[in-house]
């Protein structure tokens, strides 16, 4: 059961995480140079389909992860104490990538026509490296923590 979910969460975060490599560093570098964001929006329609299950695959599957590493003689009050600090930072690296998604949905897409683009490749990278840093977090549970 265990490999099952570390292969789902693994297949997850290359569609999450390869999808946000390629907006910051291909999409949004073409879109700026034909100062079109049609670009960007054609690229959106494409992949949200496959990015918000694939998210929700993340959510679900490191759960369950989360709950199935954490021996019993640990707390989940003791933030400090390992895989509860890994599984806090990510937890907090995630609720940092719901922020900036809602923001974008409600603020930054719309005015993306009107001149946005700028905005927009702010958030895109900030949840870039959110998402990196999850794929690093998640190493450092897999292989015993990295502090
Ligand atoms: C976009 C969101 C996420 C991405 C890209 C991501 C990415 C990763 C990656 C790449 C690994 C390493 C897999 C391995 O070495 O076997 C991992 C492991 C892990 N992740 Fe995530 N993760 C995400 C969200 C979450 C969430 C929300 C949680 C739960 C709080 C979580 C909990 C875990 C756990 C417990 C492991 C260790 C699995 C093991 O025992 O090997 N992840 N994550």
């Amino acid at each position: 059961m265990t490999q099952i979910l570390i292969l789902l969460h693994v297949l997850g975060a290359a569609v999450w995480v390869g999808g946000h490599v390629v907006l910051t560093l291909v999409v949004l570098p073409r879109a700026r140079r034909a100062n079109d964001p049609r670009v960007v929006q054609d690229f959106e329609q494409g992949y949200e389909p496959l990015a918000m299950p694939a998210l929700l695959v993340q959510i679900a599957t490191g759960i369950w992860l989360a709950v199935r590493a954490k021996p019993e003689s640990v707390a989940w009050s003791d933030l400090t104490a390992f895989p509860v600090s890994h599984i806090a930072l990510k937890l907090l690296l995630l609720f940092g990538i719901f922020g900036l998604a809602v923001h974008a949905k409600l603020r930054v897409l719309p005015q993306l026509e009107a001149g946005g683009i700028d905005v927009y490749a702010k958030h895109a990278w900030a949840v870039t490296v959110l998402s990196l840093g999850l794929v690093v977090v998640g190493v450092g549970l897999s292989t015993g923590g990295f502090f």
